[in-house]
């Protein structure tokens, strides 16, 4: 199968320019301008963008709470997902108490394999860390997985700051990193407690018991485990202005930190938390101020946030209904897997915070790179496997769960106006979506990876 894209602006990290980009067996064949070669499809990217696929570094599907199940499985999700221009998702396989890791990715691979639409990896995140789990970790690797999670917070996840500072050695040792979610239990439990004694039970309680200082003393805390490790850290999700503070502060002091953060970070508003559906937004953590927006965003620009995730998370109203008398029992998270690119194109490209040369390393680049799967994914260049998007930067839309292809009758989202969004998108070399339409589902294929390339050591 060869495919020739034509007329289209091709970004990479390092710039732009206008070339024809042909594909052939899986694999970039050439860049250059005006190729004049037979294939079996032309597409014309006049007026586009051409990128290397996007890399979403977060999502949960199929995510079993104990409680309940998230709304979108690997079906509905990485459809969701390659309609919004991310050719690869990595999602968290889940080791439960009384599993082992290997349980874990056995069941993630049933979750996934033949059944996915966009490409897949797992990070292996980890609710207990023992002798016996260690010893899992070399055949992990094995396996294609070289990234792993631990939970400061959540009574089914949590690990203790020794585990994670043990962990961080071992699995740094061996090539591998740990995105760790960082907020401090104790301290937000203790505001739980007070917000329910006030009577305080719905949404808007929620941000209340989980203000910037309980994710910021997380991220300090793991930048000091990071020092003690000599290990790198990944901070997953990060949301406030203190908190990349503190990532900064401990880079000067010499610490490998990679920074993720998510659109709903530098888009939405903790006032939304009073709206009428204002449960949808009940994510972890929660939806900062204008501050922490602009913070974000200068991170984006100033290249000290690494890379766009979603954590996608999504959960119906009628789930997010358990916890109609009491926000605690809210499901934490919100839908956006289909939305990512064009949220960073709409306020930060377009509104001049980054250029697109920084949305291609945002999106897919640097997460190639630290999670194992550079050259051969994260760039356009001659070799690479093609996964690419063409992205048309003059499409208004607004952004709804009624057009979004995930499983959930909500978006946090909803009513926002993008003014592009990915118009095609080529996987393992096959054209899968045309004209924003899903033309060939279930095409993705697991990812194996290799140790991180760690770019900041
Ligand atoms: O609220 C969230 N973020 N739910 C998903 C799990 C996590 O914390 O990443
Ligand atoms: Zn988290
Ligand atoms: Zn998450």
């Amino acid at each position: 199968m060869r495919i020739l894209i034509k007329n289209g602006t091709v970004v990479r990290s390092t710039g732009r320019k206008k070339a024809d980009v042909l594909v052939k067996d899986g694999r970039i064949e050439k860049i250059a301008p005006a190729i004049e070669e037979n294939a079996d499809r032309v597409i014309d990217a006049s007026d586009c963008y051409v990128f290397a696929g996007f890399i979403d570094t977060h999502t949960h599907f199929d995510l079993d709470l104990g409680t309940t199940v998230t709304a979108d499985d690997f079906e509905t999700g990485t459809k969701a997902a390659v309609v919004g221009g991310t050719t690869t998702v990595l999602d968290f396989a889940t080791q439960d108490h009384g599993m082992t890791m290997h349980d874990a990715l056995d069941l993630w691979h049933k979750k996934a394999d033949g059944r996915s639409s966009s490409n897949y990896g797992f990070h292996m995140a980890v609710s207990e860390w023992n002798d016996a789990r260690k010893a899992e970790v070399d055949d992990m690797f094995k396996a294609g997985i070289s990234s792993f999670k631990m939970y400061m917070v959540y009574d089914a996840m949590k690990v203790s700051d020794g585990q994670i500072y043990d962990a961080q050695k071992f699995i740094g040792a061996r090539g591998g990193v740990i995105g760790v979610h960082c907020e401090n239990y104790d301290v937000l439990q203790a505001r739980i407690a007070e917000e329910k004694a006030k009577g305080h039970m719905d949404p808007t309680a929620h941000p209340v018991t989980r203000p910037q200082a309980v994710e910021a003393e997380g991220v300090a805390r793991l930048m000091r485990i990071a020092e003690l490790s000599k290990a790198p850290a990944w901070v997953v999700h990060l949301s406030t202005a203190d908190g990349l503070e503190e990532v900064k502060r401990a880079r000067k002091r010499g610490i490998e930190v990679y920074a993720e953060s998510c659109p709903q970070y530098f888009t939405l508003d903790v006032k939304q938390y009073a709206e009428p559906d204002g449960a949808k937004y009940v994510m972890s953590p929660p939806l900062r101020e204008a501050g922490d927006r602009a913070a974000i965003l200068d991170g984006m620009k100033k290249k000290d946030i690494d890379f766009i995730g979603t954590d996608h998370c999504s959960f119906t109203m009628a789930q997010k209904a358990m916890g109609k008398d009491d926000f605690s029992k809210i499901p934490n998270g919100g839908a956006g897997v289909q939305n990512r690119a064009e949220l960073v194109y709409t306020y930060a490209v377009e509104t001049g915070a980054i250029t697109l040369e920084q949305m291609a390393l945002l999106l897919s680049e640097r997460a190639a790179k630290l999670f194992g799967m550079y050259p051969k994914k994260g760039v356009l260049r001659v070799g690479a496997d093609a996964d690419i998007v063409v992205f048309d930067p003059n499409d208004p839309h607004t952004i709804s769960w009624e057009t979004n292809l995930h499983a959930c009758d909500n978006s946090p989202y909803e009513g926002i106006k993008a003014s592009g969004r990915t118009r095609d998108v080529i996987l393992n070399g096959e054209l899968v979506v045309e004209n924003g339409q899903l033309v060939k589902p279930n095409c993705g294929r697991y990812v194996f990876r290799k140790p991180c390339i760690r770019y900041r050591s």
